[in-house]
């Protein structure tokens, strides 16, 4: 995708607020217990390389990823040494890829296993257990046997690691995690050796569940310096800082008078002299339709959405006028005001995760240290 370095719309990411969680999440662990980045998914919008090194410099001793194109990323990007581990799902016959780059891989059926045909160095695997996300992983103890016999037999391949992934691991009802959790224990003394890496926890699990047996924690949405539901705010053991700002500059000033409409489908309507501005950005930059009615910030002040957001552009309705080039703030601080992911997910009927995740590789990301660039 092109990037829209000449459009005065971008993303700043405070790489010392990624820092700064990292080093918060790893004093609450136990001195055994590593974080693992998870970068995945352009590292939840944030940018994936960047962050992978922040988080290096910070502590982070691994990395998590979704797919194996991203694993390569990473070690194509000079992370040579660290663990890197995909979640989703590799095809078998990317296997002996995975294997010759030491990524390692979830094993979650062992009848994949039978689909590798050839690895010239042994390939590493977490397997997985499905102790309730019903997602991937092996569910019955025989076939966690199964698979712990077919790996010991073949030089291919390596068991690294055993983990599992909460459901409900961000409520504070704890129910259904202690069951996962008890399944999962089950699960590991069916394996004849431990492998090297006891995995259970995500954020939330890691923020708020000791993590005493388990040597990794798959860090993600709290490094970014955002909460894993709106739930657990209020008993989080540490304040997140979240890392992400999205801004624009206005590139059209101009006064309507009641009758004048704005935008696709004429739905909205002056009723009065108001001055609006054109922003240059729009759905095509993971500011979907649905933000429609969402308000914004210009100097600390809320300026609605009116009208529908269109492809590149949307229309802001302003409480005066406005010189063009003045910067309007989607997410971040604007003067003494805020606006998080969380509040844009409350509108949008979805998770912060996804608010950051739609920013799409149009919207430049800049790269700034506790507000410097
Ligand atoms: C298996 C697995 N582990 C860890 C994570 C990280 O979760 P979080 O971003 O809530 O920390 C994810 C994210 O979706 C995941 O799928």
């Amino acid at each position: 995708m092109v990037t829209g370095w000449h459009r005065d719309t971008w993303i700043e990411v405070d790489l010392a607020c990624i820092r700064t969680n990292i080093k918060n999440e790893q004093k609450i662990l136990p001195k055994t217990t590593d974080i693992w980045a998870v970068v995945k998914a352009n590292a939840y919008g944030h940018g994936m390389l960047e962050v992978a090194k922040a988080a290096k410099e910070a502590g982070a001793k691994g990395f998590c990823v979704a797919i194996l194109d991203e694993a390569l990323a990473l070690r194509a990007a000079g992370f040579s040494e660290e663990p890197i581990l995909v979640l989703g799902a590799v095809r078998a016959k990317d296997a002996s890829l995975a294997a010759e780059k030491r990524i390692s891989v979830t094993l979650f059926d062992p009848s994949w296993l039978e689909q590798v045909t050839e690895t010239d160095v042994p390939l590493r695997l977490h397997l997985k257990i499905d102790t309730g996300m019903g997602r991937l992983g092996v569910r019955s103890q025989e076939e966690i046997k199964q698979a712990a016999e077919k790996i010991a037999a073949d030089p291919r391949f390596e068991l690294e690691g055993v983990f599992t992934h909460f459901a409900t691991a961000d409520q504070k009802d704890t129910a259904y995690y202690d069951t996962q959790l008890q399944r999962f224990r089950e699960g590991v003394a069916c394996l004849p050796k431990k492998p090297a890496y006891i995995h259970v926890a995500n954020s939330a699990t890691s923020l708020l569940h000791d993590q005493a047996d388990f040597n990794v924690v798959r860090f993600g949405v709290s490094m970014y310096g955002m909460s894993p539901s709106d739930e657990i705010k209020d008993i989080l053991p540490f304040e997140l800082k979240p890392a992400l700002s999205l801004k624009t500059r206005m590139v059209q000033v101009k006064e309507l008078h009641p009758g004048d409409h704005v935008s696709y489908g004429a739905t909205y309507e002056a009723k009065a002299n108001e001055w609006v501005a054109t922003l240059p950005i729009g759905y095509a930059d993971g500011i979907i339709r649905h933000y429609s009615g969402f308000s914004f910030l210009v100097d600390g002040q809320k300026v609605p959405i009116v009208g529908r957001v269109c492809m590149d552009q949307l229309i802001v309705r302003l409480p005066r006028e406005y010189p063009v080039g003045t910067v309007v703030t989607l997410i971040g601080q604007s003067a003494e005001q805020a606006i998080l992911a969380d509040e844009i997910a409350r509108h949008l009927d979805t998770i912060n995760y996804e608010v950051t995740c739609l920013l799409s590789d149009r919207v430049p990301r800049i790269y700034k240290e506790n507000n410097h660039f």
